[in-house]
């Protein structure tokens, strides 16, 4: 796979002139970008569309957790702007996955991707919400889970992958958010890991943010990315 497509970078920030401006700062080098809560609660859907307008691949990552006929219907509004992926929490269930996983049909283009275990939660944060389970059994669980309703693939920390990749096979889209690059600090990351460690591990995609977006020259940063990526 063309390092360039397995990298998707976060535009978490508080108004359209900003993600526009790293838009055009990255150009044709980046091709996919994950627009979360913040964006679209700041800046509406219109900022998903003018991306899908310029050709890019949009990740929309709506961590969806609701009732199965709301969360398809939230499916459908996505699959509806163009997005390219969108995400599901599995802690919600099989019947929620299975929903979004249904929905998702009359939008080919579209993949549903399961979120396992938020990347920041512990074994003591799981712990304090009644999951007995260790974050890595419990990421396992919810793979093995999202796989059996459908879901393209699954949100995943670096430090997980490389088990989930022997247990999902080879198709299943493995993403991985949490990372930074070597000597980074690694900011609210419980169990970060570089960007080449997760693809070698068997990651399809990583997702980058503030190593990027927060980078006093976002291209050099998206290049030096890239570049550890390159075999
Ligand atoms: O930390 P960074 O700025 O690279 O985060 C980019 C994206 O990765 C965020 O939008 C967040 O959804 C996700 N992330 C995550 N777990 C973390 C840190 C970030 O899932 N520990």
């Amino acid at each position: 796979m063309d390092p360039t497509s397995q990298i998707i970078v976060a535009l978490d920030c508080d108004d359209r002139a900003t993600a526009d401006a790293l838009v055009e700062q990255l150009g044709d080098a980046c091709r996919a970008y994950k627009v979360g809560l913040q964006l679209l609660t700041a800046a509406g859907p219109d900022a998903v569309k003018a991306l899908v307008a310029q050709g890019k691949e949009v990740f929309l990552d709506l961590k969806l957790f609701e009732i199965p006929h709301s969360v398809a219907a939230a499916v459908r509004a996505a699959g509806a702007l163009g997005v390219s992926m969108i995400t599901v929490h599995g802690m919600g269930g099989s019947g929620i996955m299975s929903a979004a996983v249904e929905a998702a049909r009359d939008f080919p283009g579209m993949r549903v991707l399961a979120l396992t275990v938020v990347t920041s939660m512990t074994d003591a944060d799981l712990a304090d919400i009644g999951v007995g389970d260790a974050a890595g059994e419990q990421v396992h669980r919810l793979a093995r889970l999202a796989q059996k309703a459908g879901c393209h693939g699954v949100i995943a920390s670096p430090q997980d992958v490389a088990t989930l990749r022997s247990n999902l096979g080879p198709d299943a889209l493995i993403v991985t958010p949490g990372v930074t690059l070597p000597g980074e600090s690694p900011a609210g990351h419980a169990r970060p890991g570089t960007p080449h460690a997760a693809i070698a591990a068997g990651a399809s995609h990583v997702v980058v943010g503030r190593t990027v977006t927060r980078a006093a020259n976002p291209a050099t940063a998206f290049h030096t990315v890239r570049t550890s990526l390159t075999p």
